[in-house]
């Protein structure tokens, strides 16, 4: 199939930072949880996280802190944050205003239910549900956004609480091979990747490049997802695949 280059910037899988801002995208959320229903995903990451949420027993010890953010409300968090704790940990932990994934409503911050948490740094230890949570969490298509020792390339600090919803199999990929998502592009880009899944399905993933206006894509048998990078190409995922 052909498809336009203005189509990298869509998609489950757009990489946002400082260098790659959001441009416009289409989303529709709904309530991360229905006890909270002023926080807000993109719908099949909130059904997702809800699942993963149950299936590490995590509905009373895990809360949803902030979901999708408007660009007003990014750049309010940023004002706010700059004026109570200075430039140097705001460029650690708020992403410029529309430079944030928040603004996506792919991304989640979840913190340990208590009487007071943090807005900006919630506590998500490494323990409990929480760490069951992140355990599980990219069987469920998230990933632990900003590891630690990646903040050269994230820009932002290690962020335990911080996930993104990227979808099956992009998060498995990323977490068996320790990357963060700015280096998922160049390790596809090196060859095509298989992952085989317990019940007997493989599933390939792989880049396309798009430097022209356009690009043909040829798309192996199976069921097809193709997500832009917001940078410069496509993810290609096939579904049912043997070579
Ligand atoms: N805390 C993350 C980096 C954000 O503001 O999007
Ligand atoms: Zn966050």
């Amino acid at each position: 199939m052909r498809i336009k280059r203005e189509k990298i910037y869509e998609g489950v899988a757009v990489i946002v930072n400082q260098a790659h801002p959001l441009k416009e995208q289409k989303v529709s959320l709904c309530p991360a949880d229905d006890r909270y229903a002023g926080i807000l995903l993109a719908r099949k990451a909130a059904y997702l996280l809800r699942e993963c949420i149950k299936a590490c027993g995590g509905r009373q010890e895990i809360v949803p802190v902030s979901g999708w953010r408007s660009h007003a409300e990014q750049q309010q968090i940023w004002d706010e944050s700059m004026a109570k704790s200075g430039e140097a940990f705001t460029r650690q932990y708020v992403a410029l205003p529309g430079c944030s994934e928040h603004q996506t409503g792919l991304a989640i911050d979840l913190g340990r239910a208590a009487k007071q948490i943090d807005f900006i740094c919630p506590d998500f230890p490494e323990e409990g549900a929480c760490a069951a949570f992140r355990r599980l969490a990219a069987q469920y298509g998230f990933i632990t956004r900003y590891p630690h020792g990646k903040e050269h390339l994230t820009g932002i600090a290690h962020e335990p609480w911080h996930f993104r919803y990227i979808g099956m199999p992009h998060a498995m990929l990323i977490e068996r091979n320790g990357l963060c998502l700015e280096e998922y592009p160049d390790f596809l880009r090196q060859k095509p990747r298989m992952l085989s899944l317990s019940h007997g399905r493989t599933i390939q993933v792989f880049y396309v490049p798009c430097p022209e206006e356009q690009v043909e894509i040829n798309l192996p048998e199976g069921c097809c997802q193709i997500s832009g990078d917001n940078i410069s190409g496509f993810f290609v995922t096939a579904w049912g695949c043997t070579a």
